[in-house]
This record gives structure tokens, sequence and C-alpha cells, in this order.
């Protein structure tokens, strides 16, 4: 097995490594020529690193790229920053997603690919409502914030419109408040937001996300259980 982690400088992205490296899962990364990876990334010559900028490969890149990957793993996000949040590429993930997803399906194998969004990302396919405070938040955000809209269309490029009659399975993840943790702690999955995201949000760290998703590509049961849902995942408190 090989698993393609984009993304993979990100917070939560260099966990994903990590934790992928300890199960001795192969991994190939794409990051910037600018990122700064930890050394337990860089120096680890069973990593696979290919430098550039994602959102520029061309399509027999991005092919190149899927190559012999099973699983792709994608913790893409803009930065937090003026020029992150309001300069190109708007659609950096949604983008991201449509090429890999083509990718995958143009090898006809069986792939899994996980995608980590948020709790700001309401399933309308499984009777998720917003309250009328909650819509016009969200409303406001999709206005205001490209990188919202960009993690809204990303999410349901694959909840509305990936059919599950390709050969590409997959799962979006939805962490709430993101926060830095050393260490792995219990953490709960549930098919639904328990709490607003808004009003009362829960929290997650990224150690927790990132544990999550590689168990979901190494435990097929746990795959099968959440294969073509939206899990939201709260540290428990
Ligand atoms: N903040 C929260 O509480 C929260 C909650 C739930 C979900 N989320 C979502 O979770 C995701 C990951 O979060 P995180 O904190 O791990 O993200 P992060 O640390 O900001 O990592 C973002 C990754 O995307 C890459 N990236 C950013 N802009 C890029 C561009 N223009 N071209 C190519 N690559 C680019 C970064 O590369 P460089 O290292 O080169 O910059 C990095 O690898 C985000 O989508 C975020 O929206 C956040």
């Amino acid at each position: 097995m090989k698993v393609l982690v984009l993304g993979a400088s990100g917070a939560t992205g260099k966990l994903v490594v990590q934790e992928l490296i300890k199960r001795n899962i192969q991994v190939r990364i794409v990051v910037r020529k600018s990122a700064i990876l930890p050394s337990q990334i860089s120096d680890d010559k069973g990593i696979e690193i290919i430098k550039g900028n994602i959102n520029d490969f061309e399509v027999a890149k991005i092919n190149e790229l899927v190559k012999d990957c099973n699983s792709v793993i994608c913790c893409l996000g803009h930065n937090i920053s003026f020029k992150g949040i309001y300069g190109p590429p708007l659609k950096l993930v949604s983008n991201t997603v449509s090429k890999i997803i083509e990718a995958l399906k143009s090898q006809h194998i069986n792939s899994k690919f996980i995608l980590m969004s948020t709790t700001a990302y309401t399933n309308g396919k499984i009777n998720e409502v917003n309250d009328f405070r909650e819509k016009l938040v969200f409303t406001l955000l999709e206005v205001l914030l490209p990188p919202h809209k960009d993690n809204m269309l990303a999410a349901n490029k694959l909840v509305n419109e990936l059919s599950s009659k390709t050969s590409v399975e997959w799962v979006t993840v939805r962490p709430d408040s993101l926060f830095d943790e050393d260490n792995v702690t219990n953490y709960e999955i549930h098919n639904k937001k328990i709490r607003s995201p808004i009003f009362n949000p829960g929290k997650t760290s990224r150690i927790n996300v990132s544990h999550f998703m590689v168990e979901l590509i190494s435990n097929d049961k746990l795959w099968q259980e959440w294969k073509y849902k939206t899990p939201v995942i709260y540290n428990k408190e």
C-alpha cells in the first residue's frame, strides 16, 4: 500500500505522514518548494517527496502522482494570511479534489480518498440542518471568506457529485476547532454534528484527526463503516 498525502507540510499533514511511517506504510508527499518540513520527514529516505505546487500540476503530472497509490489523504488548506485567504488560488482544495479524483478514476483500480474537511460543512444528504443563526453566519462566511467557500465546494464534490459506482471510495472527515497536542487521546466519531460549530464549538486535536484518517486507511472494517460518509470527530472531554 502506498499513500499520497497532499498538504503534507501543514500542521495536520505532517502528523499524517508521521503516523503512516510509524505503521510502515509507504508514503508519497507533494510539498511546495518553500515548504518547511521537520527533519523526521525530510531526512527519511523512505518518504518520496515531490516538490511543486499541486495547484499548478497538469493532468499528466497528476496522473503520474497517483500512479501506484491506492489511497490519498488531502490535508490542504488556505494559509491564514491576507494572501492565503484572499489571493489565488481561490479554489485550491476543490480543484485539487476534482483533479485527483479524475486521475484515480482513470486508473480503474479500487482506491480510497480522504478529505480533511470541517464541521462548517453541513451534509444535507443526511438531513443535517443549520438553524437560522447558523445559516446567516455560514452565508456571510461564504461571501466574505473564499477559503470557506472552497472547503464547501470540495466536500460537495464528494458528497453530491462522486457516484458510488466508480472505483473511488471516499470519506470526508470533519474536525471541529483544531488545536495542537503531542499525543493521541480519546476521541469520538459521530455521523452528524452534535454541537453548533459557531455557537457551541467542540475541540479536535490535529493529532487525533491524523490518527483517525490513518486508521481509516489501515482498518478495512472502519473504512466500510464510514465510506461515503462525513464523520465528525471531537476530542473526548
Ligand atoms: N482551523 C480550524 O480550526 C479548522 C477546523 C476544521 C477544519 N479545518 C481545515 O483543516 C484543513 C487543514 O488544517 P491545518 O491546520 O492542518 O492546515 P495548514 O497547517 O494551514 O496546512 C495547509 C497545507 O496546505 C498547503 N497550502 C496552502 N496554500 C497553498 C497553495 N496556495 N498552494 C499549495 N499548497 C498550499 C500548505 O503548504 P505550505 O506549507 O507550503 O504553506 C500546507 O501544506 C484546512 O483545510 C482547514 O480549513 C480547520
